[in-house]
């Protein structure tokens, strides 16, 4: 497990930065933790699929925008959907399809570093591209967000959502070829929310108090301006991983909730480049998670520090009743202070007592290893240039721009092996569907290279950890083990991505195409 939650001890040379601002530095809890908005529809547009179906439509532009992220910065400039960042919080019904107009309205040029050495980002591609990507949606493949099917400032695109699926927490961000890592860095992130009555039923912690947690790391200058990291070399500034010392939940640094003695829901998402988080309370008290990426868990689990990667969502509840009047800190690691919740000594006023969290949530059927008519073993590769600097990451070592190779049929069940040869974890998500973690297994990794392609396993097969065992889009491939995921290809037939959610890696050849296949 040691390895599993250990962060890239890199061989490369550090980064250079401009002169960068100490979060530390900063007094911590001063500004309340913002909400980002509900989006609000503006009429209602017939289904491109039913043309006597009409759907809500929302109109969404993207745009450059400046907003304090701590009290004692200057205003920072960055790209928000609605002009904020996170955008607007999408709330969804399961089975009620809409349709959002995503205008690209931003800046022609960027303000982060592209590297034009990068497949998808050569100096004759504009500089300024976008496409919006739902994460963990089960969406037709032409509204899903193809890396390539990016527009230009002035642009727009529309997609339809037919949100046929169980409640959960989505979200959705850029997807732009070679420049993805940077236009999430500028603000480009949002959540949305899919509920159903099953989850109506369970009467969880709702209206104010569940709360969304976009949780991701930055770096600033001394100007408060967003710092991303560079090579070294102007000619190639990627590199290969990011991390910042300051913590952003929902857009501000160390912010304040005023809570009441009682419990809460708190929908948690890593909209990170890069980092991994392991949240703990400073009080010692442990969480209760719900749900994991694509819905509810089967029955809640008690968990003293929840791990997320990039990509990830956890679904926690919180009972603060047995600290009221106190303040409980959300801390990152050992050394990271995240938030502050201040708790009343009272319940407010009229407020009802929350209910007990039900011992049994939504039951997860698990997909039998004899129903899949596939295995395929795919490899996760680093490639370093001479003196062993990370220059590219690869799936199975193929390049984004090769045939497909991964071509499921429709509704058919399959298993991906994803043996990890680095020495990272990196978090491997799918579009389109969902699916179950297997088990991960230690393999002898130098063996496998000196035999060109032969596992030796080293350990015993494991199971998802507690907090995983429900439906997944996002699983942690840790470095040196095979992780086994199991799923149905549900949905649309047609052309759609799988990668490494670490933005860096996406953004370098770590990202392939899949196509599903009509039956
Ligand atoms: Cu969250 Cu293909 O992405
Ligand atoms: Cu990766």
């Amino acid at each position: 497990m040691a390895l599993a939650m250990r962060q890239r001890a890199s061989r490369a040379p550090a980064p250079r930065f401009r002169t960068q601002l100490s979060a530390d530095s900063l007094a911590q809890f001063v500004d309340p933790l913002p909400i980002p908005e509900i989006a609000k529809s503006s009429e209602l547009r017939p289904s491109p699929t039913d043309p006597a179906i009409k759907l809500p439509y929302y109109r969404i532009p993207m745009r450059q925008f400046e907003s304090k992220i701590h009290r004692d910065l200057k205003p920072t400039r960055q790209w928000g959907y609605g002009g904020s960042s996170p955008g607007p919080t999408f709330e969804t019904r399961s089975g009620q399809g809409l349709l959002v107009e995503w205008a690209n309205e931003l800046p022609t040029s960027h303000f982060l570093p592209i590297d034009h050495s990068i497949h998808g980002a050569e100096a004759d591609k504009p500089e300024v591209r976008t496409v919006v990507h739902l994460h963990g949606a089960k969406t037709m493949a032409d509204s899903d967000g193809y890396p390539e099917d990016w527009f230009v400032p002035g642009k727009s695109a529309i997609c339809h959502y037919p949100n046929r699926q169980d409640a959960a927490m989505l979200w959705y961000h850029d997807h732009a070829l070679g420049i993805n890592r940077l236009n999430v860095f500028a603000g480009l992130v949002g959540a949305f929310f899919v509920r159903d009555e099953f989850e109506d039923a369970l009467e969880l912690p709702r209206g104010k108090y569940e709360i969304p947690l976009v949780l991701y790391d930055r770096m600033f200058d001394l100007e408060s301006q967003l710092n991303y990291p560079v090579s070294g070399d102007p000619k190639k500034p990627w590199t290969p991983e990011v991390f910042g010392d300051a913590i952003l939940v929902n857009g501000k640094l160390f912010p304040y909730l005023e809570v009441e003695p009682r419990k809460y829901r708190f929908r948690v998402l890593n909209a990170a480049n890069g980092r991994f988080f392991h949240l703990s309370l400073s009080n010692g008290q442990a969480f209760y998670q719900i749900g994991t990426d694509q819905g509810l868990l089967p029955a809640p689990v008690r968990i003293e520090r929840v791990g997320l990667a990039p990509g990830e969502r956890a679904d926690l509840t919180v009972d603060f009743s047995a600290a009221a009047g106190q303040n409980v800190v959300m801390n990152n690691d050992v050394a990271f202070t995240v938030m502050q919740f201040r708790v009343s000594r009272a319940m407010s006023r009229g407020a009802g007592e929350a209910r007990a969290l039900p011992a049994i949530l939504r039951p997860v059927p698990r997909i039998a290893e004899s129903s899949a008519v596939k295995t395929r073993t795919l490899s996760l590769v680093e490639v370093d240039d001479p003196v062993q600097r990370p220059m590219t990451m690869l799936l199975n070592n193929t390049h984004w721009s090769m045939p497909v190779t991964e071509n499921p049929v429709l509704d058919s069940i399959e298993i991906w092996e994803l043996l990890n040869t680095t020495d990272d974890a990196h978090p491997i998500h799918l579009h389109l569907v969902r699916f179950q973690i297997l088990d991960r297994r230690r393999f002898d990794v130098a063996n496998y290279w000196m035999t060109g392609g032969k596992v030796r396993y080293t350990g015993e097969a494991t199971p998802p950890e507690p907090g995983e065992a429900g439906w997944k889009d996002t699983v942690r491939a840790d470095p040196g083990m095979v992780t086994r995921i199991i799923i149905r290809f549900e949905g649309f037939p047609g052309r759609y991505v799988w990668h490494c959610h670490l933005l860096e890696h996406e953004d370098n050849e770590m990202m392939r195409p899949f196509e599903v296949i009509a039956k």
